[in-house]
């Protein structure tokens, strides 16, 4: 496993009357290359948990294990740790604080020491893995660009690092439709490079497709986890979560109870449509 957390609880202000507890004995496991969906409606505990992961919150209780390594919070031991561990936060621009685009970017990789020339090699590597490979561009502010372009260099500012697991948390958030898709294939690539994702998204629709293993958060406590067949087939368990499945699943879930043979994931109409297809011209229809 890359990633495993056991029994982890994290308070917020512990010991004053404004203590919240924001995780309580999370166990879970995040396999090397995979790609994982974090669900959960919002105050349920989803930003603090991606934070444990690269050493931002330190358990109140538990551990996290990273390939079976308890974590260790020396500096050195962060150090490391981030550079294999990207985490793009929400609105990750708001943090931008160079002068160009080709600045920030380079401002992990120059951190870590590494030469010029492997810095430049970085910069132009990440910037072209988001699709910002412009020479327009490098010398513009980063403030200057799209909303959707600097969501893309922010996330190229931690590719830079080249980390073997990539964090966001709600990507997509303020983007439009074309903006978000793009954002989600960009995943969908670094996943099959062999890079771990962890995201959290209410964008189900889109980003069940890509996903191989969800986690539900609900109130603090990990509720679900697994493949999605696992997941979806519970929608009232969903419905409590706060959670809204897509109408599609729902009707899967209706058609699957009443004796249809479909598979529980199905998440798009137009694979609804082919495997009714399919098993109506099988011939077992009753
Ligand atoms: N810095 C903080 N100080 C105190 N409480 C916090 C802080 N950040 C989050 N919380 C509380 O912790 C709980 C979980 O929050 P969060 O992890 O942000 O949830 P989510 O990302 O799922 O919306 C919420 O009750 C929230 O109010
Ligand atoms: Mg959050």
């Amino acid at each position: 496993m890359f990633i495993r957390t056991k029994n982890l609880s994290y308070t917020y202000l512990a010991g004053t009357p404004l203590m919240v507890r924001a995780l309580r004995g999370i166990d879970l496991a995040i396999a090397r290359g995979s790609f994982t969906v974090l669900l959960g409606a919002s105050g349920s505990g989803k930003s603090t948990l991606l934070q444990h992961f690269n050493g931002l919150l330190r358990p109140t209780e538990g551990s996290i294990l990273i390939e079976g390594e308890p974590l260790k919070y020396g500096r050195r031991e962060l150090r490391e740790l981030r550079r294999r561990i990207g985490l793009v936060f929400q609105e990750p621009e708001s943090q931008f604080f160079s002068e160009t685009l080709f600045d920030e970017i380079a401002f992990a990789p120059r951190n870590f020491g590494l030469t010029p020339s492997l810095v430049q090699e970085r910069v132009s590597q990440a910037l072209r893995q988001v699709g910002l490979d412009d020479p327009a561009l490098v010398n513009r502010s980063p403030f200057h660009l799209s909303a959707g372009q600097q969501r893309l260099a922010a996330i190229a500012a931690v590719l830079a690092m080249q980390p073997q697991a990539l964090i966001l948390d709600e990507p997509g958030s303020g983007l439009d439709q074309v903006g978000q898709q793009r954002l989600f294939s960009l995943l969908q690539q670094l996943n099959r490079a062999g890079v771990t994702v962890v995201v959290v998204t209410h964008r189900l629709e889109q980003i069940v497709p890509l996903a191989d293993h969800f986690l539900v958060l609900h109130r603090g406590r990990l509720v679900l986890q697994g493949p999605p067949e696992g997941i979806f087939s519970r929608v009232e368990e969903l419905h409590r979560c706060g959670l809204s499945v897509p109408p599609v699943m729902k009707l899967v879930e209706v058609l699957r109870k009443a004796g249809l043979p479909l598979s529980p994931a199905l998440h798009s109409l137009e694979e609804l449509r082919r495997e009714i297809g399919a098993w109506w011209k099988g011939g077992d229809a009753p």
